[in-house]
């Protein structure tokens, strides 16, 4: 099985991403690191939590990363996600298991320490993973690959007219990252997780299929559904965060380039992410970034990874 940490700020779709990733016969989660981003860090630990006792696995590991932005005051996205950040779905809060003490850069530094060839998913801002680059950086050596959600490359931003939430929460941290990284970044930008939309006629097919599994889904959707029909009148969702893992585990459905990639830290364009796509700045590529994806087979990858079985 291949090793994964997964970075996240859960959130409806890193929800979904968490559960994929928990349910899937080809992944090992060693552990899971919150920032601040959809919900305040506290917030997201208790939702892991609460994801890791649906897939019976609170055996995880679940640190508790940074709170606040580096530079920039932190602005919260729970419009979109519900204030308890799980669509208000009101579940019963995890009390039987304590998060661990340790904090997201002890966490990294003791999974890393003691497993190689991790690959690193971050499914929120950027700064735990700034922070540890910064503080510990020979960790890395034992990251194999570093997955990015974030950015919007030739299209447009769902925060401001150019930014993509994850970099315009925190732009310093992801310019940090992707100026230091001693790995390549492989980044899944707005462009193709924008495609991914979950609508209720999946939800039905998911109850219809399996009705137990589907529960949880069901709580979580439908605060989902209604903000996406009341901001952009679509009769569905989009989830950007589960993209991540169907493209670490199916690289085949995507198509993506190399290139050298900032991410602006001030300005009207806050949070921009600009990809040197011709070259302009003679710098050598960074990230490789996705282009396209087959939307619907990435999408029913999601489906029948929600309805996985992978119980430790
Ligand atoms: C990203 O922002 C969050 O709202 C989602 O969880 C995703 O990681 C999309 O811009
Ligand atoms: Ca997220």
């Amino acid at each position: 099985k291949q090793k994964v940490i997964i970075d996240a700020d859960p959130g409806i779709d890193d929800s979904l991403a968490l559960l994929v990733a928990l349910r899937s016969p080809k992944l090992d989660v060693i552990g899971i690191s919150i920032v601040e981003g959809n919900v305040p860090t506290i917030i997201g630990v208790q939702n892991a939590l609460k994801v890791l006792r649906e897939a019976n696995r609170l055996d995880i590991p679940v640190f508790a990363g940074a709170e606040v932005p580096l530079k920039h005051e932190y602005v919260s996205a729970q419009d979109t996600h519900g204030e308890d950040g799980l669509g208000q779905s009101q579940l019963e809060r995890v009390t039987d298991v304590k998060p661990s003490q340790r904090d997201a850069q002890a966490g990294y530094a003791k999974l890393l320490s003691e497993n190689e060839d991790v690959w690193f998913l971050a499914l929120g801002p950027l700064t735990n993973v700034a922070i540890a680059l910064q503080q510990q950086p020979d960790i890395w050596q034992q990251v194999s690959r570093l997955i990015v959600m974030g950015g919007a490359d030739q299209t447009n931003g769902n925060t401001s007219p150019v930014a993509e939430y994850n970099f315009w929460v925190d732009p310093d941290a992801a310019d940090y990252v992707f100026q230091n990284s001693p790995l390549n970044i492989e980044l899944v930008p707005l462009d193709v997780t924008r495609k991914l939309e979950f609508t209720p006629n999946m939800l039905q097919m998911m109850q219809y299929l399996d009705a137990e599994k589907a529960k949880f889904v069901a709580q979580i959707m439908p605060f989902y559904f209604d903000f996406h029909w009341q901001q952009e009148h679509v009769l569905g969702a989009v989830i950007n965060d589960p993209l991540v893992i169907i493209y670490a585990l199916h690289p085949e459905l995507v198509r993506s380039v190399n290139k050298y990639v900032t991410v602006v830290t001030d300005g009207i364009a806050l949070g921009q992410s600009i990809v040197d796509r011709a070259d302009f700045w003679k710098k050598q590529p960074n990230a490789t970034i996705l282009q396209a994806v087959d939307a619907k087979s990435a999408m029913a990858h999601i489906i029948s990874g929600l309805l996985a079985s992978n119980v430790a």
